[in-house]
């Protein structure tokens, strides 16, 4: 089954007001439309102003959303106003998250369910930490993980990104055979009829060097790329392997 590609950048807490440039920086270095879907995560400040600017091949996304629509929530973002912004996608459960602000599964599986309420793609971040990769546990982790956070939602209305927490801004990447392994994994583990549908991203230090050998991977349907989706060059060349 040919599932068409997504390329998406999570920018983290990283970008200012002069980097709403970078879609037309993208474009320049991309030289022609991409072939496929290209997703940008920036910081919620700069989604209002890319949104305006934006090339329409580009979609643009939250890296996060409430689990609430609105109301006394300080400081808290909404995926109703993620989508009132021109979102189309919007990341949940990051492993960053999940340790910086002690996101549970249920937490993300209610976030997860109020991206999908607001007619958001949720794209949910699973991933297994290096001990227990190197315990063998890491597919139970993940699939476990992944069922936990998971509400009932077909598969085309969501994307699953496999983030190994011990491959993210550590430049040490999953080989292709065992990103590949955990994303068969993740899609014999998908609980409805529709799992040939499920788009399964690679996210981990994902670079110019190896992301064509990642993508060519039968369910590695494309990656979330953190560091190296801040520079237009190195973005536009992994958007480049994906085709
Ligand atoms: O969400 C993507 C991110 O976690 C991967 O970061 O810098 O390892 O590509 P990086």
């Amino acid at each position: 089954m040919m599932r068409r590609k997504l390329v998406a950048g999570n920018w983290k807490m990283n970008g200012l007001v002069k980097d709403c440039a970078f879609p037309k920086a993208l474009s320049e270095a991309l030289n022609a439309e991409p072939r496929c879907d290209v997703l940008l995560c920036p910081p919620a400040t700069l989604l209002s102003a890319m949104s305006a600017t934006k090339p329409d091949w580009l979609k643009l996304g939250g890296q996060d959303c409430a689990a609430q629509t609105s109301g006394a929530h300080t400081g808290d973002v909404s995926a109703v106003m993620l989508a009132d912004l021109g979102c189309t996608h919007v990341i949940v459960g990051h492993s960053e998250r999940r340790s910086d602000h002690g996101e549970t599964n249920e937490t993300v599986k209610l976030k997860t369910a109020a991206a999908l309420d607001a007619g958001l793609i949720p794209i949910l971040c699973v991933g297994e930490t290096l001990d227990e990769r190197e315990s063998g546990q890491a597919e139970d982790v993940v699939v476990r993980q992944l069922l936990a956070s998971l509400p009932a939602c077909d598969a085309d209305r969501i994307v699953i990104a496999y983030e190994p927490v011990w491959a993210i801004g550590t430049g040490r990447t999953a080989t292709p055979e065992d990103a590949q392994a955990m994303h068969a994994a993740i899609r014999s583990a998908w609980p409805g009829r529709d799992a040939d549908v499920l788009r399964i991203v690679y996210g981990g230090s994902m670079n110019p060097a190896n992301a064509e050998a990642l993508l060519a991977q039968t369910d590695i349907d494309g990656g979330l790329v953190g560091g190296a989706s801040l520079k237009p060059q190195n973005f536009a060349r992994i958007i480049q392997s994906a085709r």
